[in-house]
């Protein structure tokens, strides 16, 4: 007889209930016996991510969901506040994505992820296989819930919930998770899969090595762009912008996590560089409304250091693929704002998207994490909540609904 556990219970009282899992305990399928009911899909890989709207009649839905998101912003009358705020800013947005073609391309590079990254998981882990990635995006198409449509008609039971984001804040890959369980509840659908969560990848070597061989291309190109440009002294030495998306200073003395692990990763590619690193400052773009939010802030520091005579690399270090603050805020705002203030050289390392070796650390994450039986990546910090939270059911901050290693048989 399978037990399963309350699924209002949160990590800790699971993690101390829960019995050590073991490699083979896992309920991939529960008609595995009978070849004409088999899956098609053993494993199914859920890529969480804010998303991106593809068009610009999808702006305004996406930034409605975005501001009526209590786990990102809090408003009074969330629904009519969050909906007007949304309609007043969509015009603007609208600007944005036209400016980039008309629509976020995050939907196309994580779909190319997920085809890739389903293939070389069946490679690697033929007793899990076949697997298969569904993307569920938070405020843009495909949503989660469509994912979850789309397993349940696949016949999937075994569910791993894959953040795209690296490193983790409340705000981004808490925001998804939670969802994630109502939109379960909502379906009825609690006990429908067997959860367990990659909820972040700050250093892995994967990871990390990417981001550095993506810095080292961009080196060579500024090399011979100073040369063409006959740049000598501290011109010709770039300095290295990592550059993260802000949070609000509200948010990070929650603390909430997010600030320590990209400053983790930032390091790890520094290491990794080793004597070849140039010159480096860890800074924040795409701050919005008055209230503050980390610093320095992207625009300032190339302000600043434009006027210093420097020249600088961008490193989106945050994302795993383009998107608008790449694709419009970096390459466009910021390299005007650059060149304005008598910057010569303004460059951006590329994005990670479809390089084959983003794929072979994904690949290795998500296979070490099924080989292991974990229920959550990183256990140990995923179970302590900000000591600010604020979850005001108290039940879906840092919980995992239906994790797959308590299906203890009695
Ligand atoms: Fe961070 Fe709830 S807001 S755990």
């Amino acid at each position: 007889m399978l037990k399963t556990f309350n699924n209002k219970n949160n990590l800790v009282q699971l993690i101390t209930r829960c019995v050590q899992p073991q490699l083979g305990r896992h309920h991939y399928s529960t008609n595995t016996g009978d070849e004409n009911n088999k899956p098609k899909t053993k494993t199914a890989i859920l890529m969480l991510n804010l998303g991106g709207p593809q068009t610009l009649n999808d702006v305004e839905p996406f930034l409605t969901r975005l501001f009526t998101d209590r786990d990102i912003i809090k408003l009074p009358f969330q629904e009519t506040v969050g909906r007007l705020i949304a309609k007043r800013r969509s015009p603007a947005v609208q600007k944005l994505y036209q400016s980039i073609g008309g629509g976020s391309p995050i939907g196309k590079w994580t779909e190319i992820q997920g085809k890739a990254l389903s293939q070389r998981l069946d490679q690697l882990s033929p007793q899990s296989a076949p697997h298969k990635c569904y993307i569920g995006f938070r405020y843009a198409s495909p949503l989660v819930d469509d994912a979850i449509q789309q397993m349940t008609k696949d016949g999937v039971t075994r569910a791993v919930a894959f953040s795209q984001y690296p490193q983790f804040s409340c705000t981004t890959t808490g925001s998804s998770l939670n969802n994630l369980w109502k939109s379960l509840e909502t379906k009825g659908l609690e006990s429908k899969f067997d959860w367990s969560i990659i909820d972040r990848w700050p250093l892995h070597e994967g990871f990390v090595s990417t981001v550095a061989s993506k810095i080292q291309q961009a080196l060579t190109h500024f090399a011979n762009e100073a040369k063409r440009l006959n740049l000598i002294g501290e011109a010709a030495q770039p300095v290295l912008l990592f550059s993260a998306h802000s949070l609000p200073m509200r948010t990070v003395e929650r603390g909430d996590p997010y600030p320590t692990e990209v400053a983790a990763t930032v390091s790890a590619v520094v290491q990794t560089l080793g004597d070849q690193v140039p010159q480096h400052i860890l800074c924040w773009q795409s701050k919005v409304g008055p209230l503050p939010w980390l610093v320095p802030k992207t625009s300032d520091t190339v302000v600043r250091l434009a006027k210093a005579g420097r020249n600088v690399i961008i490193v989106p270090i945050a994302f795993t693929s383009d998107h608008i603050e790449t694709l419009s805020e970096i390459d466009i705002e910021l390299k005007h704002l650059a060149h304005e203030n008598g910057m010569k050289v303004f460059m951006r390392s590329e994005s990670l998207n479809d390089d084959p070796k983003i794929i072979d650390a994904m690949a290795d994450i998500v296979h070490r994490h099924i080989s292991s039986g974990e229920q959550v990546a990183n256990i140990k910090q995923y179970s302590l909540k900000c000591p600010g939270c604020i979850d005001e059911t108290g039940t879906y901050c840092r919980t995992i609904r239906n994790p797959v290693s308590c299906h203890a048989t009695a």
